[in-house]
C-alpha cells in the first residue's frame, strides 16, 4: 500500500538527531564480502530499502546474510551465481558493484546495465573501461554485460578514469584488491565513503593506499580474509538535517558523525547565517539571524554534494536576496523545481543552473519526491511552510533515509506517514 507524508510546517526543530550508517558505504562495503570465503561483519548499517535491496542481489548469488539490528552477517563461502538479474538491477544502480568482485573471485560475471534512471544517462562505461583495462572482456547481450576475466585472474592496471565516478573507482578497487600486480586508478573519486572502503579493504588483508586522494594504488593480494568493520556515518542524512534545522530556526545537535566530511557544506551553510557547534559525538547546529541567499556549484568531493542540492535549494527559496545553483554531476537534477515553485518558490532554470530568489514564506501544498535527494529537499521545504504539505511517491525517501518521520518527531515537527487514497 502506498504511504504519503503529512508535514505541518512552522516549527522550530529542536533536540538531538543520532545519524545512521551512510546508505552510500554501505552498499560497496557490503558487496567486499563477495571477494573473501570467510564470514564478513558489518556494523552501523542501516535499515533501508536500497540495503535490502543489495541483500537480494547478494543472496541471488548465494550469499549467507544474517540480520541482528544494525550489523549484518554476510557469508559468500558458497556462490552459485554470478548473475545480477534485471529485476534487481533495474530498482538500484549500485548493484553493478558485484561485478567487480565476481569477476576478481571467480573470473565471470553477468549483470544488468541499469537501464533508465531519472537522473539522466548514468551509463557504467567507466565502470566497464577500467575492467578492460585489468584484461576483461565485456559483450552485451540482451542488456546484461557479460563479463569473463583472463584465464589466469585479472591483471593489475594503470587506468585514468576520463569522468571522476565513485561507482567506478569503488567497483575497480574491488576487483584489484585480488588481482595480480599492481593497479593505479588515476583521477579517482575522493569521496569519505572510498575511504570507507579501502580501510574494510585492508582490514581483510588488502593493500590499497591513496583513498581520499585522486590516486589509489593497489597491490593485489591472492586471498582476503573476514573482517568486523563499522560503517561511517551518513554525510548526506547529517547535511539534510543541519539545512532542516536552519530553515526552521531551530537548534538541532546532530550525534553519531562529523563536521570533517561535510567542509564545503559547512563553509557554505556559514555563508547563509550558520553556527556550528563541534561536540566529541557530532556537533549543533543553528541559524543565526536571517538565512542569506550563496551561490554554489555542486562538484565531487571535496566540493558540494550533488546529492545535497536539493535540500539546500529549499534552504535558498527563503533566502534573503538570491541564489544561483550550478547542479553539474548529474544532467536532469532539477525535477524538485516545479514540486518546489508549488510551494511557492520562485525558481527559474537555465540550463544547469536555477536562480533562485528567495521569498518569504513558503506555503504547504501536496508535492512529490522524484528521487531520493529531491524527497528530502520536499520535507526540508514542508518543515518550514505555512500550513500542510503533502509528500507522494515515499519509497524514493525510504531508500535513503531511516526511520524519518520519529528522528522528525522527536525534535517536535508535526510529521505523520498515512496510507494513499487512490
Ligand atoms: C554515487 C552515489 C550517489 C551520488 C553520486 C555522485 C552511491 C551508491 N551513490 O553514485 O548518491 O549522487 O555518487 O556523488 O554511492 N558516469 C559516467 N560513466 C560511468 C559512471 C559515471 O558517465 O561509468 C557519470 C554519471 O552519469 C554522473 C557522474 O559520472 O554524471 C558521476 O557518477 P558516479 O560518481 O558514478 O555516481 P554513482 O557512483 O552512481
Amino acid at each position: 500500500m502506498p504511504t504519503i507524508l503529512k508535514i505541518q510546517g512552522g516549527k522550530p526543530l529542536k533536540g538531538t538527531i543520532e545519524i545512521s550508517g551512510a546508505k552510500n558505504s554501505a552498499l560497496p562495503l557490503m558487496v567486499a564480502c563477495l571477494l573473501t570465503d570467510k564470514p564478513f561483519i558489518l556494523s552501523n548499517v542501516p535499515n533501508l530499502a536500497d540495503i535490502r535491496t543489495i541483500t537480494q542481489v547478494l543472496e541471488t548469488l548465494g550469499v549467507i546474510a544474517h540480520e541482528d539490528g544494525n550489523t549484518r552477517t554476510l557469508n559468500a563461502s558458497n556462490i552459485i551465481s554470478t548473475t545480477a538479474p534485471y529485476e534487481l538491477v533495474k530498482t538500484m544502480r549500485a548493484s553493478v558493484l558485484v561485478l567487480g568482485p565476481l569477476l576478481a573471485r571467480f573470473g565471470h560475471a553477468k549483470v544488468s546495465l541499469p537501464g533508465g534512471c531519472a537522473l539522466g544517462a548514468r551509463a557504467i562505461d567507466v565502470h566497464l573501461e577500467g575492467l578492460r583495462a585489468m584484461g576483461v572482456t565485456c559483450d552485451l547481450e540482451e542488456g546484461y554485460v557479460i563479463a569473463k576475466a583472463p584465464k589466469d585472474g585479472l591483471k593489475g592496471a594503470h587506468f585514468t578514469m576520463r569522468v571522476v565516478s565513485v561507482g567506478a573507482t569503488e567497483n575497480l578497487m574491488l576487483a584489484a584488491s585480488i588481482a595480480k600486480g599492481e593497479t593505479v586508478l588515476q583521477n579517482a573519486a575522493r569521496e569519505p565513503e572510498i575511504i570507507d572502503l579501502a580501510n574494510c579493504l585492508n582490514a581483510m588483508g588488502a593493500d590499497v593506499q591513496g583513498a581520499g586522494t585522486d590516486t589509489i594504488t593497489i597491490q593485489g593480494v591472492d586471498s582476503l580474509n573476514g573482517t568486523q568493520y563499522k560503517v561511517m556515518p551518513d554525510r548526506l542524512e547529517t547535511g539534510s538535517y543541519a539545512m532542516a534545522s536552519l530553515i526552521t530556526g531551530g537548534d538541532l545537535t546532530l550525534t553519531n558523525t562529523s563536521l570533517k566530511y561535510l567542509p564545503m557544506v559547512r563553509e557554505t551553510l556559514e555563508k547563509a547565517g550558520a553556527v556550528f557547534e563541534e561536540l566529541d559525538n557530532g556537533f549543533r547546529v543553528a541559524q543565526k539571524g536571517p538565512i542569506i541567499g550563496v551561490d554554489v556549484m555542486t562538484e565531487p568531493y571535496p566540493g558540494f554534494a550533488t546529492d545535497l542540492q536539493a535540500p539546500f535549494m529549499a534552504l535558498m527559496s527563503v533566502c534573503e536576496g538570491a541564489s544561483m545553483i550550478t547542479e553539474t554531476i548529474f544532467e536532469n537534477r532539477f525535477m524538485h523545481v516545479p514540486e518546489l515553485a508549488r510551494m511557492g518558490a520562485n525558481i527559474q532554470v537555465h540550463g544547469a543552473s536555477a536562480m533562485i530568489r528567495g521569498v518569504k514564506n513558503l506555503s504547504g501544498a501536496p508535492v512529490m519526491a522524484t528521487d531520493i535527494r529531491a524527497g528530502i529537499g520536499m520535507v526540508v521545504a514542508a518543515l518550514a511552510a505555512k500550513g500542510e504539505t503533502t509528500i507522494s511517491r515515499l519509497y524514493h525517501l525510504d531508500r535513503g533515509y531511516e526511520t524519518l518521520e520519529a528522528k522528525l518527531q522527536a525534535c517536535g515537527a508535526v510529521v505523520e506517514r498515512h496510507k494513499a487514497e487512490i
